[in-house]
């Protein structure tokens, strides 16, 4: 009995379990050799009582000892440690011991040039103070209720069934969630036959241009737009025709011109707030784009990414609300509503779209997580991400009007920006000093800031970025602002 009150060392404060920690100690001791095989082990109640446990924490030790293969019971002799370790020792391919470095670079060729190359996202891990472009505060996540309920889903025995294969349009529990989500919050027609569940937005973009686009269609996208979205068009070889984007959105004579002079087979627009510029498409200009579509048949991708961000009045409702006779994808994403980091997004669409995408999903992603989406069903059930919203909204707007107001303090007409409806950024165009300048400047000075560049299509410069004021607080957008003023 000596080796017990040597080998093993309990910590009662320790986040693994006490079970745990007696099991892992007596892996430990095996492995060692302090333990050989084939030798006995006190019983349960004598280890307990060695190491001052309840007697159900040594038999669940043992138990799991057992379950791994470490220990085997005897009938009427006892619990021995096993003869045959249950470690896999690999064969050597080649008995001579040689140590191989791992290649740099494969051997064959990699046709690079034939990709799109998407400018690197994610945020360095720094002490310095980021303005990004608009994502939200992660520090405001209600983690702990999120992974409390995953914990308590875990429990029940009818969420084992989520451990098998599932379908590639997403768990059923969270369609059928969203589609009655959607259904009262923004209007839209629908039933679970008609989502698909997907990893965030841009999965969303992805599959529906692999669906529609072979090389040389058209696609109409604003001036400015979405990169990655644009990025995503030309990836699957399509041409991209950009209209102009004023106060009221997307220049709708213009969608119209280039119909009349094309066969335009996709129009990628974001309605709610346009990225980059925040623009709110109006109401009038969504229903003649339905017409269009209704009229030349165009597949129409409305990106409602930031629906949930809206500070004054009412929302307009989506396109997808109204009757769009089929032209309308829908796509949304968790990525503001919670964060970036959960993948989780959906596409609403009708019911061949779906099944047609689902088939493509297959080949590269099979499904989603079920558990996270079943985790997020219930979030959204128990009222958890409503009430998320709603305060997040409200800290959000507070922190859009005291950013606006630092910008027209401390920066005057050396800025231009209108304030956003709604959204998680300030799209600023600087009008006298170049954005580059601005970006390194404020970098030395402890300040990470977009440089403006990814918004630039080639024929035009913005010299604007998207100033992201969601994810700091006042504090920080005045120190932020304080930095932006001594680099101009
Ligand atoms: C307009 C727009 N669409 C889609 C996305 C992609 O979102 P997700 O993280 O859900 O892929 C973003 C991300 O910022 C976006 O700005």
């Amino acid at each position: 009995m000596m080796f017990l009150n040597d080998l093993v060392t309990i910590d009662k404060a320790a986040d693994t379990a006490v079970y745990l920690q007696i099991a892992n100690a007596i892996i430990q001791a095996i492995r060692r050799g302090r333990l050989r095989s084939r030798s006995k082990l006190p019983g349960s109640r004598e280890l307990a009582n060695a190491l001052n446990v309840h007697r159900k924490t040594t038999v669940a030790a043992y138990e799991e000892l057992l379950a791994q293969g470490w220990l085997e019971m005897i009938p009427r002799k006892g619990t021995f440690v096993v003869q045959d370790l249950p470690e896999i020792k690999p064969r050597k391919l080649k008995q001579a011991e040689t140590s191989v470095a791992y290649p740099e670079k494969t051997i064959f060729s990699i046709d690079e040039k034939r990709f799109v190359q998407f400018p690197a996202l994610g945020f360095p891990d720094t002490k310095k103070l980021i303005i990004n472009d608009g994502f939200p505060d992660m520090r405001l996540l209600p983690n702990e209720l999120f992974l409390r309920e995953l914990r308590s889903m875990g429990k029940q025995p009818a969420f084992k069934k989520y451990n098998m294969y599932g379908r590639a349009e997403g768990t059923d529990y969270l369609r059928d969630t969203l589609a009655s989500f959607l259904r009262e919050t923004r209007g839209l027609p629908i039933s679970a036959a008609n989502v698909m569940i997907t990893r965030g937005a841009q999965m969303g973009i992805y599959m529906a241009a692999s669906l529609l686009l072979k090389p040389g269609d058209q696609v109409i996208v604003g001036e400015p737009s979405y990169f990655a979205a644009t990025l995503t068009f030309q990836q699957a070889g399509a041409s991209i025709n950009r209209v102009p984007v004023d106060e009221s959105g997307l220049a709708i004579d213009a969608v119209e011109r280039l119909c009349q002079t094309k066969k335009i087979r996709l129009l990628y627009v974001i309605p709610h707030h346009h990225h980059p510029t925040t623009v709110t498409l109006s109401p009038e200009r969504r229903i003649r784009l339905l017409e269009l579509a209704a009229t030349y048949k165009f597949a129409l991708i409305e990106d409602d990414y930031d629906y949930d961000f809206h500070y004054t009045s009412n929302p307009v409702l989506p396109m997808a609300s109204l009757d769009h006779h089929g032209s309308v994808i829908y796509i949304g994403t968790l990525s503001k509503t919670l964060v970036p980091a959960i993948r989780i997004g959906f596409i609403v669409a009708p019911e061949n779209f779906i099944k047609a995408v689902a088939n493509l999903r297959m080949g590269i992603d099979r499904q989603g997580d079920s558990m996270m989406e079943v985790a997020i069903a219930e979030l959204y059930r128990n009222g958890t991400i409503g009430r998320h919203i709603r305060k997040v909204v409200n800290i959000y707007r507070e922190r859009r009007d005291h950013f606006s107001a630092l910008l027209t303090e401390n920066l005057g007409q050396r800025v231009s920006f209108r304030i956003p409806d709604g959204g998680m950024s300030v799209w600023t165009r600087f009008n006298y000093s170049d954005l580059r300048t601005v970006s390194a400047k404020a970098f030395q000075k402890g300040l990470i800031m977009s440089d403006g560049q990814r918004y630039n299509t080639g024929t035009i410069n913005y010299n604007s970025a998207r100033l992201g004021f969601a994810s700091l607080n006042l504090a920080e957008q005045e120190r932020a602002i304080d930095i932006i003023v001594k680099c101009l």
